[in-house]
């Protein structure tokens, strides 16, 4: 990829004020694209994003009535264009079958899901109106997988894949892709609570043949490309972003 490859392109990356979607965020600015990066933390997204020029924010919960159509509206006011929406925000509660709240589990649908559909729906019309559209949703290697304490969240992101594809056999006739990325484990925020744990973090990283936890980085290098005119013919998949973590038995 080279400096500038997303010039005049405008990207929308949900949970752009810490971890991967900060990443992201800047990694398509730093190819000269207009990112809108929303967020529920204002403070954390003007801290992130204060020295970059082609950043707007827009603070706003995902979960809350009218999220989407609030978004929508206020893109169609703001320059009115978008070409590539990235569905990043999400939560890792930890959760098991025997314990696992109502409470918890709609909270859990409604960020790692519910969003993603709803925003996803809001915004059709303009990725419509792009000359390459493109959806990358954030997954995990838990879209296939399950784990220990990770029930909502895994069924959650079981969920992503789902979707993903049924969209990518809606959108293809307009020229949209979608796409999920697949991360491992990488080290933010939200993994932070499981890292800490010191036979955890040693376990994934013995685990991926790349011998080491991941970066938001390399999460964000992969949506690069998924986003880029080079994958116009990838649509409907997920790929995995973990160091070979899972491909061994
Ligand atoms: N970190 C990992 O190891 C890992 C692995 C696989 C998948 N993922 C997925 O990647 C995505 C990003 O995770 P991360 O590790 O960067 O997390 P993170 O906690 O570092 O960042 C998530 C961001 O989403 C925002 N957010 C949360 N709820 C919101 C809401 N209701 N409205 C608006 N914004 C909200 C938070 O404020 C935060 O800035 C998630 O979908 C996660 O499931 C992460």
């Amino acid at each position: 990829m080279s400096q500038g490859d997303f010039n005049n392109k405008v990207v929308l990356v949900t949970g752009a004020a810490s971890g991967i979607g900060e990443a992201i965020a800047k990694a398509f600015l730093e190819q000269g694209a207009e990112v809108i990066v929303v967020d529920l933390d204002i403070s954390a997204l003007n801290n992130c994003f204060d020295s970059y020029d082609l950043a707007k924010s827009l603070q706003q919960d995902l979960t809350v009535a009218n999220a989407a159509a609030t978004i929508a509206d206020w893109v169609a006011r703001n320059g009115g264009r978008l070409d590539i929406l990235v569905n990043n925000a999400g939560r890792a509660l930890p959760s098991e079958i025997g314990t696992t709240t109502d409470e918890l589990w709609q909270t859990m649908m409604d960020i790692n899901v519910n969003a993603m559909f709803r925003l996803t729906r809001e915004l059709l019309p303009l990725l419509k109106d792009s000359d390459a559209g493109r959806i990358i949703n954030l997954g995990s290697i838990m879209s296939d997988m399950a784990g220990p304490n990770l029930f909502a969240y895994g069924t959650t992101k079981h969920a992503v894949a789902g979707m993903t594809k049924s969209m990518s056999v809606d959108l293809g006739k307009f020229g949209i892709t979608a796409n999920y990325l697949q991360p491992g484990a990488i080290v933010t925020a939200l993994s932070k609570p499981f890292f800490d744990d010191a036979t955890f973090k040693q376990y994934w990283e013995d685990k991926a043949s790349m011998g080491r936890l991941g970066q938001p980085e390399d999460v964000a290098h992969a949506a690069l490309f998924l986003a880029s005119e080079k994958s116009s013919f990838i649509t409907g998949v997920g790929l995995n972003v973990d160091g070979g973590a899972i491909v061994m038995f």
